[in-house]
C-alpha cells in the first residue's frame, strides 16, 4: 500500500508541490513563483497555462526530492487560491483568456450596480458573501462578454468554468473531469451554500450560462485520476480545497469557535461554525470549511487582501529591505510605531470595510521616521487588521477563542505573532507544519485513501511549536488600534 501524499499548493504568488508522509510531516517540497500580470490598474492575472506547466514539473520534482515513485503516492491532494477565474475550452483545455485573479477589480462597477438593484439581501442568503468584485460570478461574466464569440460558445457548452482547482483537475485527468469541491463553489457567488449547489436565480441575476460550470463534489474522495505520464504512474486526485478552508483543515479547526488566521499574499481568519450557514452582520462571509460524507461544516470568513503582498512591496516595490525576514529586525529597532500606520489597501480593502476603490497609504511620517517604522508600521497593519476581523466574529456571536492558531510564510517572523497576540489580546499558537495549507489538502487526500484514519487522528496529530502570549497593557493596545482605525478612516472612499 502506498503510504505517501502529494499536496499541490496553487497560490496567489507561487505554485508548492509538498510530499507529506503517513505522519502528516512534510518530506520534500518544490516550489516555483508564479508570473503576476496587470494590465490595468486594478487587474490581477496570471497564465493557467504557466501554471498547469509549473504544478507539472514541481510535482515531479518533489516526488524525485523524497526519493519516490509514483507508485509510492497514495493520493493527491490541491489545494488553490480561490474565486480566481479561468475559462477554458472542454475540447483542447486551453484558456481563452488569462486567469482573472481574485484580486482583480475590474468588475467593481458592475459589483456597484447590483448593489444599488439591490441584490445584496438575497445574494446574501443564498451565498453567504455580500456582493464584491472579489468573488468569481462577475469575473466569469466579463470574460464572457469580452472574448468575441465566448458567451454564444459557453451557451452551447463548449467552454468550462472554474477555479484553479478546477482546472488543474481537468488538466490532470487529461480533460475527463470537470468538477470542483464544495468550498471552492462557496467562493464563486453561484452557489447556494444551504442547498449545496448551483442557483438558478443567481446565474441570471450574474448572467452565467449554467452548462460551463463543474460539478461540485465533497472535499474528500475520488476526483478523478492523475494520467501516468506526469508521475509515471496513474494516482487519484482524492482532494481538494480552498486554500483557506485546507489550512483551517490542517489547523484542525473542527469544533465550532476554533479560529485559525493565515498569513500569506493576503491574511484570512476563519471560525468554526458548526452545521448551520449563520450569516454576519458584521461583513463577514459564511462559507463552506468543509464537506465530508456529504455533511457540511460552515465558517464565518474574514478576508483581508493583503498582508505578505506588503512585505513583499517593501521588498521589490519600495526595495528597502532585502528579504522578508529583516522586517522583524527592522520593527525591533524601534521602541515604538512613531505614529507611523501603514493601510496597505493596494487592491481595494476586504473585510470588514468592502471598499475596492480606497488605495494604499502610509500616514503619520515625521522627517525622522525611516524605514523601520515603514516596515514596523507593515506588520502591525497586519495585526491590526486580523483586530478588525475578531472584532467582527465577536459581535457577530462566535465566543471568544482560547487561542487563535496562525500559519503561513510570515508567521514565521516571530516579531509579528508577538503583536498579533499583544493586538488580539488572545494566546497565537503557531503548529509545528506551518505549510498548514498544503498539510490540509494531503489530509483530505489521504482521509480517502485510508493513510490517515479519521479527524481525531488529525486533531491528534496538531503540534503547537510555539504559543505567544498577550504582553501588552491594555491601555498601550487601545491607543494603537485606535490610530489604526484613524489611519483606515483616511483612506476610506465611503
Ligand atoms: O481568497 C484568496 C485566497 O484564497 C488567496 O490565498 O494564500 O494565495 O494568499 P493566498
Amino acid at each position: 500500500m502506498p503510504k505517501y501524499i502529494l499536496a499541490i499548493d496553487q497560490g496567489t504568488t507561487s505554485s508548492r508541490a509538498i510530499v507529506f508522509d503517513a505522519a502528516g510531516l512534510p518530506v520534500a517540497t518544490a516550489q516555483k513563483e508564479l508570473t503576476q500580470h496587470y494590465p490595468a490598474d486594478g487587474w490581477v492575472e496570471h497564465d493557467a497555462e504557466e501554471i498547469w506547466r509549473d504544478v507539472q514539473s514541481l510535482m515531479r520534482e518533489a516526488v524525485a526530492k523524497a526519493s519516490l515513485r509514483g507508485s509510492d503516492i497514495a493520493g493527491i491532494g490541491i489545494t488553490n487560491q480561490r474565486e480566481t477565474t479561468v475559462v477554458w475550452e472542454r475540447d483542447t483545455g486551453r484558456p481563452i483568456h488569462r486567469a482573472i485573479v481574485w484580486q482583480d477589480r475590474r468588475t467593481a462597477a458592475l459589483c456597484r450596480q447590483k448593489v444599488a438593484d439591490g441584490l445584496s439581501h438575497i445574494v446574501q442568503q443564498k451565498t453567504g458573501l455580500l456582493i464584491d468584485s472579489y468573488f468569481s460570478a462577475t469575473k466569469i461574466a466579463w470574460l464572457l462578454d469580452n472574448v468575441p464569440g465566448a458567451r454564444a460558445r459557453a451557451e452551447k457548452g463548449d467552454l468550462c468554468f472554474g477555479t484553479i482547482d478546477s482546472y488543474l483537475l481537468f488538466r490532470l485527468t487529461g480533460g475527463k473531469v470537470h468538477a470542483t469541491d464544495a468550498t471552492n463553489a462557496s467562493r464563486t457567488m453561484l452557489f447556494d451554500i444551504g442547498a449545496q449547489s448551483w442557483d438558478e436565480v443567481l446565474l441570471k441575476i450574474f448572467n452565467v450560462p449554467a452548462a460551463m460550470l463543474p460539478r461540485v463534489l465533497d472535499c474528500s474522495g475520488e476526483f478523478g485520476v492523475a494520467s501516468a505520464d506526469i508521475l509515471g504512474h496513474a494516482v487519484p486526485v482524492t482532494g481538494i480545497a480552498g486554500d483557506q478552508q485546507a489550512a483551517t483543515f490542517g489547523q484542525a479547526c473542527f469544533q465550532p469557535g476554533m479560529v485559525k488566521s493565515t498569513y500569506g499574499t493576503g491574511c484570512f481568519a476563519l471560525v468554526n461554525i458548526g452545521d448551520k450557514p449563520v450569516l454576519s452582520n458584521n461583513r463577514l462571509l459564511t462559507t463552506v470549511a468543509y464537506r465530508l460524507n456529504g455533511k457540511t461544516t460552515y465558517a464565518l470568513e474574514g478576508s483581508i487582501f493583503v498582508a505578505g503582498a506588503a512585505v513583499k512591496w517593501l521588498r521589490d516595490g519600495l526595495k528597502i529591505v532585502e528579504g522578508a525576514a529583516e522586517t522583524a529586525t527592522l520593527a525591533a529597532q524601534v521602541p515604538e510605531n512613531h505614529g507611523v500606520y501603514m493601510v496597505p489597501a493596494f487592491v481595494g480593502l476586504g473585510a470588514p470595510y468592502w471598499d475596492s476603490d480606497a488605495r494604499a497609504a502610509i500616514l503619520g511620517l515625521t522627517l525622522d521616521a525611516g524605514r523601520a517604522h515603514i516596515a514596523r508600521a507593515t506588520l502591525e497593519s497586519v495585526g491590526y487588521q486580523t483586530r478588525d476581523l475578531t472584532a467582527a466574529m465577536k459581535a457577530d456571536g462566535a465566543p471568544a477563542p482560547a487561542a487563535i492558531r496562525v500559519d503561513g510564510g510570515m508567521v514565521a517572523n516571530d516579531w509579528l505573532c508577538q503583536f498579533l497576540a499583544d493586538m488580539l489580546d488572545v494566546a497565537v499558537e503557531r503548529p509545528r507544519v506551518i505549510e498548514t495549507t498544503a498539510l490540509g489538502a494531503a489530509y483530505l487526500a489521504g482521509l480517502a485513501t485510508g493513510v490517515y484514519a479519521g479527524l481525531d487522528a488529525v486533531a491528534y496529530g496538531w503540534h503547537c511549536e510555539r504559543r505567544f502570549e498577550p504582553r501588552m497593557n491594555a491601555a498601550a493596545r487601545a491607543q494603537l488600534y485606535a490610530g489604526w482605525q484613524k489611519a483606515v478612516q483616511r483612506v476610506l472612499t465611503r
